[in-house]
């Protein structure tokens, strides 16, 4: 059995676990593991490393991915699906494993119905891909970020400011949320819920009126008000390589607006790369470890086509076309325990 490595999207912390799990386990079924560098490009370029125990050794503290990773889309390149499916049999790939987000699994499953055997991995720091209860990544990222937020509130406090942390998470408000209840913030604007700049001033203004000179507003880089002249300022305009918006920078149209109507002065703290970067949390490099293994198993049980996923703390698999279409959005629930905090 010959098994292609691919990790495809933005990098996320543990997917070196993931990667060290597949070929350790490999190893133990006497399957052969090639590392596909750089996504789906990868299997373009023909570009492949041989792994082996050594290849995996002293990686699983490690961010990033060893292997590289790219936004590419084999099937919006002209002969797409004919270039993928001659190179794949050329290097006579038994499987594929796709560790990736929500466009990567968008790509797997287009593969897996063009004849691949396919096994997905989910991988994010947005935590946002359905049928898994986590992805890896989002228990580092939402570290970063809290950690952020109690360092924010050191300035916030000294100099009577509001201080507003932008997180990312594209369109899924589950950074914003975990990081804002573990860091006690005062607001959490999410995409999940529209929300009028007055309902956060009156916050800000209740606070103030409590004695609490400051406050700490968290904002999900997706959010979006619900404000006639918001115009363009949702995003960068710009698109990403998998044809998606390229988000950020809402934090600094919110601040200039809180300003602006209050007279409080006001900071934006865009977070940015630094929360998917670095070393993966404990239970990030855990997490990656039981889905590399898990991974292998399906494939030597045939179970393409699908992808491997953590639900009520058990491995399960599920189709991969049920993870993709839909986004898995903050819980009402959640954001009604942060509510209880925006007073
Ligand atoms: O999906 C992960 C993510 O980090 C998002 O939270 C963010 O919007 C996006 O990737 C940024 O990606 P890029 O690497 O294209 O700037």
């Amino acid at each position: 059995m010959k098994i292609g490595i691919l990790t495809s999207g933005g990098d996320c912390p543990g997917l070196n676990a993931v990667i060290r799990a597949i070929v350790r386990k490999s190893e133990h079924f006497g399957f052969e593991t090639i590392g596909i560098k750089n996504g789906w490009k990868g299997i373009f370029d023909e570009s492949y490393i041989r792994m082996d125990l050594n290849s995996v050794a002293g990686i699983i503290n490690k961010g990033g991915t060893i292997l590289g990773t790219s936004r590419f889309s084999p099937f919006e390149k002209r002969n797409g699906k004919d270039t993928l499916l001659h190179k794949i049999s050329r290097e006579r790939f038994d499987a594929i494993i796709a560790i990736g987000g929500e466009g990567s699994m968008h790509i797997a499953q287009l593969a897996f119905e063009s004849g691949i055997n396919i096994v997905g991995v989910p991988k994010t720091i947005d935590n946002d891909i359905n049928g898994t209860d986590y992805t890896f990544g989002f228990d580092t990222a939402v570290g970063i970020a809290t950690e952020a937020i109690d360092r924010l509130h050191t300035t916030a406090e000294s100099h009577h400011r509001i201080m507003i942390l932008e997180v990312m998470g594209r369109y899924a408000g589950w950074i914003a949320l975990y990081s804002g209840i573990a860091g006690g913030a005062d607001v959490v604007i999410i995409p999940e819920i529209k929300t009028k700049i007055s309902s956060v001033i009156k916050v800000l203004k209740s606070r103030y009126k409590r004695g609490k000179l400051f406050s700490i507003i968290v904002i999900a880089e997706g959010a979006k008000f619900d404000e006639k002249n918001m115009g363009k300022k949702k995003g960068t305009e710009k698109l990403d390589d998998f044809g998606r918006e390229r988000l950020g920078g809402i934090s600094n149209y919110l601040a200039d607006e809180i300003e602006r109507r209050t007279g409080f002065e006001c900071r934006a703290t865009i977070l940015g790369y630094v929360q998917r970067g670095g070393v993966p949390s404990a239970f990030d490099r855990v997490l990656g470890t039981r889905l590399g293994i898990y991974s292998v198993e399906m494939i030597k049980e045939g179970k393409f086509g699908r992808m491997a996923a953590l639900q009520s703390n058990s491995m399960v698999d599920i189709p991969i076309s049920e993870a993709i279409g839909k986004l898995k959005t903050v819980d009402k629930d959640l954001y009604e325990v942060a509510q209880v905090f925006f007073k």
